[in-house]
C-alpha cells in the first residue's frame, strides 16, 4: 500500500486508540510525500537527524488562509499588516528559530533553576495525596478530571506564581489554548476565533500580574524574567505573555497525558502496576518506558528552508515537515521488540521529549511529576480496574491522551 494518504488516517479520529499499526507501515518509507505535500519522517534516525538540522524551521507554518486581497485598502494595506506584526511578537519560542529562540529559551531556563524544580516535589506530593482524599467513599472515579488534569495545572500556576484563587480559571485557558499546538486544530475557524478570545483574556490578565511583579519581586519564574538590569536579562511584556502561556499550555496537557497514559498501559500490564507499589525507586526508569511507549507529544511539525536531501528522496523547500516522535520510538532498528512495554529497557533514548535546540525545557519536573502522582496511586488505590478500554480519545493527534479515563478500585489506602 502506498504511504501517501497514511498520515490522513493518523489524523482520523477512528485511529486515535491504536495509531502504531499506521505507523509501522509509515517506516518502511522512512520519509514519504503525503498528497498535500507534507513529508512524514517516521523512523528514528532521520528523525534524530533532522530535528538538529538548522535547515529546518520551527517558524510557525503559513497561514492556512493564505493573504487574499479583500480589495478593501484599509484593510489590506494597514489592518493585516498590524495584525500580522502582533501575532509576530507574540509568537511563542518554541515557534521560532536561532538567535530570538536561542536568547528566549536561555532565560527561561535560568529561571526554571534545578533548586525551583526540585521543590515541586513536596508540593506535588501534598497536592497529589490532597486528590487522592477525595476518592474516599466513591467506587469510581474519572481519573482524567478527578486527578491528571488538576496537578500539573497547579504545579505550574505555583511556579509563575499566579495567585491560587486564580487557578481554575488559568486550568480553562489551558485547556482552551492546547488546541494551538495542536497542528490538525489549529486551522479551524470556530477553534481560531475561541483562541483568539481566550488568548485575549489570559494576555490582559498576564499585563497585570507583571506589572505587579515588578513593583513587589516575589520567588517565582514571572518575577526572575519580568525583572533584570537590562534587555539581556529581562524579557519585554509580549515576549513574557508569550513565554507564559506557552509555559502553561506545553506543560499542562502533555503531563495530563503522560499520568494517564501511564496508569492505562499500567492497568493494561497490571503485573508493572503490582511491582510499581511494591518497588516505588523502578518509577524513574518505567516513566522513560511510557515516554517511549506512548509519547504524550505524538508528532511536531517543522517547515524546510532548503532542499535537503534525505533517505532516498529531496525534500524541497518551503515544504511543510512532520517529525513523528512516536514512531520513531517504536523503531525496530533502533529498539529491541519496540512493541514491547519493558521498563527494564537499557539504552532507551526516546523522542517523548523531542531533540535539538527545542528539546522540552520542561522535562525534570514532568518527571517530578509524573513519579510523584504514580507512585502516589500505584501505593493508595485498592485494586484499581479499567472501567472501558480503548477509552475515549481527544480529537488531537499531536497532544495525544484520553479523555476520560474511568477507573473502579476498593478504596484508598492511608498516605
Ligand atoms: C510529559 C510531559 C511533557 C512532554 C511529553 C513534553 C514534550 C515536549 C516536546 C516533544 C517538545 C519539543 C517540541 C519541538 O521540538 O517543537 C517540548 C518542548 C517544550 N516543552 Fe515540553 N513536554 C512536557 C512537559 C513540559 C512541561 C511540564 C513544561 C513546562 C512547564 C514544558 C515546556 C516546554 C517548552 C517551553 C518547550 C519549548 C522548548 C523550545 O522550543 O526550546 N514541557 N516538550
Amino acid at each position: 500500500m502506498s504511504c501517501t494518504t497514511l498520515f490522513e488516517q493518523v489524523l482520523d479520529p477512528d485511529n486515535r486508540a491504536n495509531p502504531y499499526p499506521l505507523f509501522a507501515q509509515l517506516r518502511r518509507q522512512p520519509v514519504c510525500r503525503q498528497e498535500d505535500g507534507t513529508y512524514v519522517v517516521s523512523t528514528h534516525a532521520e528523525i534524530a537527524r533532522l530535528i538538529s538540522d538548522p535547515r529546518i524551521s520551527s517558524e510557525d507554518l503559513p497561514d492556512p488562509q493564505k493573504f487574499r486581497w479583500t480589495g478593501h485598502p484599509i484593510t489590506d494595506l494597514f489592518v493585516r499588516p498590524i495584525r500580522a506584526e502582533i501575532r509576530r511578537r507574540h509568537q511563542p519560542f518554541i515557534f521560532r528559530d536561532p538567535p530570538d529562540h536561542d536568547r528566549l529559551r536561555g532565560l527561561v531556563m535560568r529561571a526554571f533553576s534545578p533548586e525551583r524544580v526540585r521543590r515541586m516535589r513536596q508540593e506535588t506530593t501534598d497536592l497529589t495525596n490532597e486528590l487522592i482524599e477525595k476518592f474516599e467513599g466513591k467506587a469510581r472515579i474519572d481519573l482524567v478530571d478527578d486527578f491528571s488534569y488538576p496537578v500539573p495545572v497547579t504545579v505550574i500556576c505555583k511556579l509563575l506564581g499566579v495567585p491560587p484563587e486564580d487557578e481554575p480559571q488559568f486550568q480553562g485557558w489551558a485547556t482552551q489554548l492546547a488546541t494551538a499546538l495542536e497542528p490538525n486544530q489549529r486551522g479551524d475557524e470556530e477553534t481560531r476565533a475561541k483562541n483568539e478570545q481566550c488568548f485575549t483574556e489570559i494576555s490582559e490578565f498576564l499585563r497585570d500580574l507583571i506589572a505587579r511583579k515588578r513593583k513587589e519581586p516575589q520567588d517565582d519564574i514571572l518575577t526572575d524574567l519580568a525583572n533584570g538590569d537590562d534587555d539581556t536579562e529581562r524579557m519585554n511584556d509580549f515576549d513574557l505573555i508569550a513565554t507564559a502561556v506557552l509555559l502553561l499550555v506545553a506543560g499542562h496537557e502533555t503531563t495530563v497525558n503522560l499520568i494517564t497514559n501511564s496508569v492505562l498501559t499500567l492497568l493494561r500490564f497490571p503485573e508493572h502496576w503490582q511491582r510499581l507499589a511494591r518497588e516505588p525507586e523502578i518509577a524513574p526508569r518505567l516513566i522513560e518506558e511510557m515516554l517511549r511507549y506512548e509519547p504524550p507529544v505524538q508528532y511536531r511539525t517543522r517547515l524546510a528552508v532548503a532542499d535537503i536531501p534525505i533517505a532516498g528522496v529531496t525534500i524541497p523547500k518551503d515544504a511543510p515537515v512532520v517529525l513523528l516522535l512516536a514512531s520513531g520510538n517504536r523503531d525496530p532498528a533502533r529498539f529491541a521488540d519496540p512493541d514491547r512495554f519493558d521498563p527494564d529497557r537499557s539504552d532507551n533514548r526516546h523522542l517523548g521529549f523531542g531533540g535539538g535546540l527545542h528539546y522540552c525545557v520542561g522535562a525534570p519536573l514532568a518527571r517530578i511529576e509524573a513519579e510523584v502522582a504514580l507512585v502516589s496511586l500505584a501505593k493508595r488505590l485498592g485494586n484499581p480496574r479499567l472501567v472501558e478500554d480503548p477509552p475515549p480519545y481527544r480529537p488531537g493527534a499531536s497532544l495525544r491522551g484520553p479523555r476520560h479515563l474511568c477507573l473502579s478500585f476498593d478504596g484508598i489506602a492511608q498516605a
